[in-house]
């Protein structure tokens, strides 16, 4: 018997793109996002579900891609951080620069993801309060919170919550 099991051949849309990837059974979609394909803006931190790092969304929901297995998201939306902005910087990313929010930038990615699911699924300005609780499941070790959730409040300010 082969030592190996075979890979699975996994069809996805990543950031508006269909892909197909094979990847072992047991990768997470955090596996198969930064080592087969190459989108290495979600962060490999804990790698245990604890410091939402890896935060990307599926079908628009926020997920923990180091804790969710590459085939459970087999045929379904896949947004990463590459996938975040359009021609312009997203309302998010331009509020963290102008709000100096990122200092090691490790915790960034995982934060845009989680704060921009609030932002659309709240469609108006969010409190302080709400921007918090979205971001509850991700840690950053550098800035204290306060610039980025000032940031987070900021750019619901300027799109209404949604991009
Ligand atoms: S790397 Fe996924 S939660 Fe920490
Ligand atoms: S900016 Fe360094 S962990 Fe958040």
């Amino acid at each position: 018997m082969s030592p190996h099991p075979p890979s699975l051949l996994l069809t996805l849309r990543v950031n508006g793109l269909d892909v197909e990837v094979a990847a072992p059974p047991h990768y997470s979609l955090l596996e198969v996002l930064r080592y087969k394909l190459h989108l290495t803006g979600s962060k490999q931190g804990c790698d245990k579900g604890d410091c939402g790092a890896c935060t990307v969304q599926l079908d628009g929901q926020p997920v923990l891609s180091c804790i969710t297995l590459a085939a459970q998201a087999q045929g379904r939306e896949v947004l990463t951080v590459e996938g975040l902005a359009g021609r312009e910087a997203h309302p998010l990313q331009d509020a963290m620069d102008r709000f100096d929010a990122a200092q090691c930038g490790f915790c960034t990615p995982g934060i845009l993801m989680s704060a921009e699911h609030l932002l659309r699924t709240a469609g108006r300005e969010v409190t302080h309060a709400e921007a918090a609780h979205a971001i509850a499941g991700n840690l950053c070790r550098c800035t204290g919170y306060t610039k980025i959730l000032d940031a987070i409040v900021d750019a619901s300010t300027k799109t209404g919550g949604g991009r």
